[in-house]
Order: structure tokens, then C-alpha cells, then sequence
């Protein structure tokens, strides 16, 4: 192998990982989300190393790969910050004024959805029905849910973030 075509190569421990991902996954119908989702549970997202892994390993192309990763918002492309924090914009939260808690989140932490602060310290990320409907608008910080979310708790969340 040349130096040129080393230097190409995804990284073994990727490829390692990913490949004993797909091999746990074989045997389901329709693997590709499982074993997207079973690969960003390992990384924390899905790195395009894994891509042509997986690809490979399914018989598609590289490119439906790509689209797949790219159309579900649900898969990362990059590491997440520190703390991942998800608003609901589900349509019960909608009608309790999600849309406004994500402005004002937006605004004060200076970021969009799938978006992580400049600092690593937070990835905001929208998430539709967190089964919390009844304490619309719901929001969840690093896997805990959190109901009701007004003025009060989203300065407690961004105090919280910014720890
Ligand atoms: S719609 Fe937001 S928690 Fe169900």
C-alpha cells in the first residue's frame, strides 16, 4: 500500500467499530436506520468513515448513504457539545408556544438548531414529541425531560449549559 492510499484509508478504529455496529444489526429487515442510529450510539455521531462502511456492508452506494444521514435530522454529522439539549416542536408544544422558547433559547444562546456553540459547551436540536404533551412545551437536557418550560427555566437551562 503506498503512502497516498494509507493516508485515504478511514481510520481503523472506525471501520472496527462500525463493521461490529452492522454485525449486530445483520439480521434486521431494513438495517440501514438501526445501524445508523447503532453507530452514532457508539461514536456520539455518525463519522463519514462509517459511511462507506456501511454502504458496503448493505450493497448500496455511497451516495444513498450520504442522502440518508443527510435527510434524518436525527443523525449528527459531528460531535455533539457538551450538553445536548432538545426543544419539542411537536404540535402539542406548538400550541403552548414551543416556537417561542426556541427563539428565545436561539437568541440566548446564540445558535440554531443543529447548531453547537463556538465553546463545545451545547448542541441545540429541535425534537418532535417527547411524551411530555400534557407539560407542553417539553425540552429535554442531556436525556432529562423538563415540562413546562417558560421564561424561568429557559434562564435556569442556559445558566446550566454555560457551567
Ligand atoms: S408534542 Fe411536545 S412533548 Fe408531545
Amino acid at each position: 500500500m503506498s503512502m497516498q492510499q494509507a493516508s485515504t484509508q478511514a481510520p481503523v478504529d472506525v471501520v472496527a467499530r462500525t463493521q461490529a455496529v452492522i454485525e449486530a444489526m445483520a439480521g434486521l429487515e431494513g438495517p440501514l436506520l438501526p445501524i445508523l442510529h447503532g453507530v452514532q450510539d457508539e461514536f456520539g455521531f455518525v463519522p463519514e468513515a462509517s459511511l462507506p462502511v456501511i454502504a458496503e456492508a448493505l450493497n448500496i452506494s455511497r451516495a444513498e448513504a450520504h442522502g440518508v444521514v443527510s435527510f434524518y435530522h436525527d443523525y449528527r454529522r459531528a460531535p455533539a457539545g457538551r450538553h445536548v439539549l432538545k426543544l419539542c416542536q411537536a404540535e402539542a408544544c406548538q400550541s403552548m408556544g414551543s416556537e417561542r422558547v426556541a427563539a428565545q433559547v436561539k437568541a440566548a444562546l446564540g445558535i440554531g438548531f443543529h447548531e453547537t456553540s463556538a465553546d463545545g459547551s451545547v448542541t441545540l436540536e429541535p425534537v418532535y414529541c417527547l411524551g411530555l404533551c400534557a407539560c407542553a412545551p417539553a425540552a429535554m437536557l442531556d436525556g432529562e425531560v423538563i415540562g413546562r418550560v417558560d421564561a424561568a427555566a429557559i434562564e435556569e437551562i442556559v445558566a446550566e449549559v454555560r457551567r
